[in-house]
């Protein structure tokens, strides 16, 4: 199938080595992010946050959660151009969800007089995916994922190569970024820039993807 979107989607890849002298533009970044914060996610909770690793200072410190393992991610972090760590909120309260939907009123998306509405109805969505301890990390880190994807498309609609990292160290992560992530939990980050000529031997490689009769059923 010959289409621009399709032909993104297979040029689009996991990179494996990066070539440390390009950096992706400010242009691209700006897009990027805001691609990011345009994701959508479950009642519009929003329960994450990005940590962008930009500068060299901020990459040694990633580079130090590789300590104990995952090391075939490691050296990603000073070979990229950037490193995304993709944060979620592991204990999302209706104080937290009051936030979204103040700004559901004030963007104009929302009628003010659906204000109670929308935060004890969608609420109780949140609530249905929390457990005794007010633990909802599960639900909350799946949304994360949804940023991903979007992420991912975007990348290869702005030609930019990533590699995202569930090979990633939780908890050193959550030691070494304590401060930017203020209690919620990193499982993965997304490492972008652009390939190594010759070095990157996933790059060019074709898609190995199961057929759509496998894995769409059409009724
Ligand atoms: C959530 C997620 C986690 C991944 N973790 C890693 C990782 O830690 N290291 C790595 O090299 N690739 C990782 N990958 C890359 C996958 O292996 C890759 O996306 C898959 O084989 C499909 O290949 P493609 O991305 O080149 O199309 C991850 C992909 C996803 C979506």
């Amino acid at each position: 199938m010959s289409h621009p979107i399709i032909n993104d989607l297979n040029a689009r890849y996991t990179a494996k080595v990066y070539d440390p002298s390009k950096r992706v533009s400010s242009e691209d970044m700006q897009i990027l992010l805001e691609a990011i914060r345009l994701s959508a996610s479950s009642i519009n909770s929003q329960p994450w946050k990005f940590i962008v690793i930009e500068s060299d200072e901020a990459k040694q410190r990633f580079h130090d959660t590789f300590a104990n393992k995952f090391q075939f991610n490691q050296h990603h972090a000073k070979a990229a151009s950037h490193i995304i760590l993709f944060a979620n909120n592991p204990r999302f309260t209706k104080e937290d969800y009051k936030k979204v939907v103040d700004v559901e009123v004030s963007s104009g998306h929302l009628p003010a007089e659906m204000y109670d509405n929308m935060l004890n109805g969608g609420f109780t969505f949140a609530e249905s995916n929390t457990d005794a301890s007010g633990f909802n990390g599960n639900w909350t880190k799946a949304q994360t994922y949804i940023a991903l994807g979007n992420t991912l498309h975007v990348l290869a609609r702005l030609g930019i190569a990533s590699t995202p990292m569930e090979g990633v160290d939780k908890e050193l992560i959550g030691e070494i970024f304590a401060k930017e992530l203020g209690g919620f939990e990193c499982e993965f980050g997304l490492a972008i820039g652009y390939h190594k000529d010759g070095e990157d031997y996933n790059y060019g490689l074709p898609k190995a993807r199961l057929p759509q009769e496998d894995v769409i059923t059409v009724l």
